[in-house]
């Protein structure tokens, strides 16, 4: 299991510090919420940010582009840093289009579902997909409760992958707790994106073993003998 603290939560007033105290604790990952105010009802931060905090950080830079028409600004979010560029399926016209854009910019490519997109819309991109996102809130805003429906999603993405013979690793973003962590990983999530309860109780390297503890007492899923013959998806 991978645990991706979302920069979201961290203090935007010491952002270089964040990164440093978050590798000096172990974690490997940095997951960093773009939104546009369109696609989502807020604003955070673009290129010319993540430019500065690649400078100071050698964590996996894992961009989550909550905005419209991601297409444009591929490039400049790739320039800029990025390891990974994950657009969600509701904001592409041709999402098989801007996958291959991504990849061939030299980075990683991601989709997102939102709540209410179900993940057979990710189907015809399996093979294009380097992490498939499972969105446990409504994206927009951190601190929301995790809607316990996203369970199912994370196992019929995994009964997907497997299905299309697909390389994606199953990421999960938000609400995501220690609490949640066991059911989520023997859901078949291998990323899990946490904002709030990640940065909420410091120090980051035992929050990280909070998270960890939590995984490993993960039991196998009943449902996922079910979801691997079955196309619930
Ligand atoms: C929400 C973002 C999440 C958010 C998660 O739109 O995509 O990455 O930061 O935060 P928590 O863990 O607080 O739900
Ligand atoms: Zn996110």
């Amino acid at each position: 299991m991978i645990l991706a603290p979302s920069l979201l939560s961290a203090d935007f007033g010491n952002l270089e510090r964040e990164l440093r105290a978050l590798e000096d604790a172990g974690l490997t990952w940095m997951h960093i919420d773009v939104m546009d105010g369109s696609f989502v009802p807020n604003i955070t931060l673009g290129p010319p940010v993540i430019k500065r905090l690649r400078k100071c950080s050698r964590l996996f830079f894992d961009v989550h582009l909550m905005i419209v028409a991601p297409e444009r600004l591929l490039a400049a979010f790739a320039d800029a840093g990025a390891d990974m560029l994950v657009v969600h399926a509701e904001a592409c016209t041709h999402l098989d289009d801007t996958l291959r854009e991504i990849r061939r910019l030299g980075i990683k490519a991601g989709a997102a579902v939102s709540p209410d997109t179900p993940v057979r819309a990710l189907e015809s991109v399996v093979p294009l997909l380097d992490s498939a996102l499972v969105m446990s809130v409504h994206p927009g805003f951190g601190g929301q409760a995790f809607i316990p429906e996203s369970l199912g999603k994370v196992r019929a993405l995994r009964a997907m992958l497997r299905e299309r013979g697909g390389q994606a690793v199953t990421a999960v973003d938000g609400g995501v707790d220690p609490d949640n962590t066991p059911d989520l990983v023997a859901a078949g999530a291998e990323v899990l994106v946490s904002g709030s309860a990640f940065f909420s109780r410091p120090p980051y390297a035992a929050r990280l073993q909070d998270f960890l503890r939590a995984a490993a007492t993960a039991r196998p899923d009943p449902q996922h003998r079910r979801c691997g013959t079955d196309r619930d998806y």
